[in-house]
């Protein structure tokens, strides 16, 4: 899997997504709670692009009348049907073993870091003595 620099984080503001073409799909990332998310950018249902859908709190009953909100912000509800889905997996709420978004791992890693790269060149220690330049090989 490669990696992809998509975006500064400052550009995708809390509460919000952007999508990004990558290698031929639609991938939307979203910011929420201070994480980053990464989804296909289609709902498994009939296809309804995430990037409009509803970032909503999971909702859970213990009996009757009662109900707990929890998860503030991290499960998606599609703009077409309302199925609910988990943010952080792409996992169905309603039918977790027959539906799922694909998601993809985010990371997110400061400049200085990204600007380093993977290779690292062999280096040796030098010296001065005098008006000679000594490598240690
Ligand atoms: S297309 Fe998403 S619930 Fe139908």
């Amino acid at each position: 899997m490669a990696r992809h620099i998509v975006a500064r984080t400052s550009e995708i503001p809390a509460g919000g997504n952007k999508v990004f073409g990558l290698e031929g799909r639609d991938i939307v990332v979203f910011h929420v709670n201070g994480e980053f998310f990464a989804l296909l950018n289609r709902c498994p249902h009939e296809g309804a692009p995430l990037e409009k859908a509803a970032c909503v709190a999971r909702l859970t009953s213990p009996e009757p009348g009662i109900y707990h909100r929890d998860r503030v912000g991290e499960m998606l509800r599609c703009p077409w049907h309302g199925w609910e889905f988990d943010i952080r997996n792409g996992q169905s709420w309603f039918d977790p073993n027959r539906f799922r978004i694909r998601s993809y791992p985010v990371a997110v890693e400061s400049g200085a870091e990204l600007q380093k790269g993977p290779y690292v060149a062999e280096t040796f220690p030098v010296h001065i003595e005098d008006n000679y330049v000594i490598v240690e090989v």
